[in-house]
């Protein structure tokens, strides 16, 4: 989803995000009550919510949960960066990254720049189930999903490749490093009421990159990060950016020192613009959520406002993030 698109989208919902927003402070504070919540960026992550919600009440684990959850998106054509249809790297080449962790093991996978095969986090889930490994890329992370049982197939869509056609074709186009361009993660994380926290996010990146590039999302405590004692946080943004911050890592471990999960997202972007002012302008922003199922969300300014879908106590809210400057 383009920026100039998104900001249209958010004219035309700013009344019910207002709407949702006044909501957002019950939302977020949680309760003692053991129940599942699931938490994503954006708002196609409210289908991945529902679905996630419903794989866990059908008696699937938090980590099936999620993954079926993010497959949602994945399995989307009409979200250009995420998946199937995620827009492509400047040859023409969908890489996709992805990542999941298990906060009560400490242990993650995840898979970078990898082609032709749609659903990353599932193949993420399985490096972490299935080797020692933690982190597989490009050719190799291709062929382990094939032995996996993935079967190749093209990621471009009809619409995909007329972006990409259009873009090859402009004079002069912009490139990766002018306009940062396609920035919408699919990140989420999740408890199962029961202290329990799993957290992946999956991406096709930023648009038209160059061949083999990597940011956050498929970097453990960058994009993701998820740990039973303390909760967890995934990114969305300029991942070329984001992943100088460790911003997951990060806030988990603020909430750990007893930062609530609000605090610990605004505390890290005010972090990042006070480091170097010039990412007060960045598309940047973050969620978390702690062991009890509480949750915050944050933007670094209000042109890159993450909405972000929650789900709790059987519903389904979209909400707007708080936004820093
Ligand atoms: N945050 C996603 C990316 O920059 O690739």
């Amino acid at each position: 989803m383009e920026i100039v698109s998104r900001r249209d989208f958010m004219k035309s919902v700013a009344v019910a995000g207002a709407v949702a927003a006044s909501s957002s402070a019950s939302d977020a504070s949680g309760d003692a009550r053991l129940q599942p919540v699931f938490l994503s960026t954006w708002p196609f992550g409210q289908a991945a919510n529902e679905q996630a919600a419903k794989v866990f009440h059908s008696g699937g684990s938090l980590l099936d949960a999620v993954e079926k959850g993010i497959n949602v998106v994945e399995d989307d054509p009409k979200v250009m960066s995420v998946g199937y249809g995620g827009l492509p790297n400047e040859d023409g080449v969908v890489e996709l990254d992805a990542g999941i962790m298990d906060g009560t093991r400490h242990r993650a996978g995840s898979i970078c720049n990898l082609h032709h095969i749609k659903n990353p986090i599932s193949v993420a889930r399985l490096v972490m189930e299935k080797t020692r490994h933690t982190t597989m890329a490009g050719e190799g992370a291709f062929l382990f999903a094939l032995k996996m049982g993935f079967h190749a197939e093209q990621l471009l869509t009809p619409a995909s490749l007329e972006r990409w056609l259009k873009w090859k074709a402009t004079p002069n186009h912009l490139t990766y490093w002018i306009t940062p361009e396609n920035h919408d993660t699919i990140g989420m994380v999740a408890t199962d009421g029961n202290g329990h926290i799993v957290a992946g996010c999956s991406t096709s990146g930023l648009a038209w990159k160059i061949p083999g590039r990597v940011a956050d999302s498929p970097l453990v405590g960058c994009g993701f990060y998820a740990d039973d004692q303390a909760g967890g946080a995934s990114a969305t943004g300029d991942g070329d950016l984001m992943t100088n911050y460790c911003t997951s890592i990060s806030i988990v471990r603020m909430m750990e020192r007893g930062a609530s999960p609000q605090e610990a997202c605004n505390e890290l972007l005010q972090h990042m613009a006070q480091t170097d002012s010039r990412n007060k302008e960045s598309q940047s922003a973050v969620i978390a959520m702690n062991p009890r199922g509480e949750v915050g969300a944050a933007s670094m300014n209000a042109q890159f406002r993450l909405q972000y879908a929650l789900w709790r106590n059987g519903q389904s809210h979209l909400l707007l993030s708080e936004v820093l400057y």
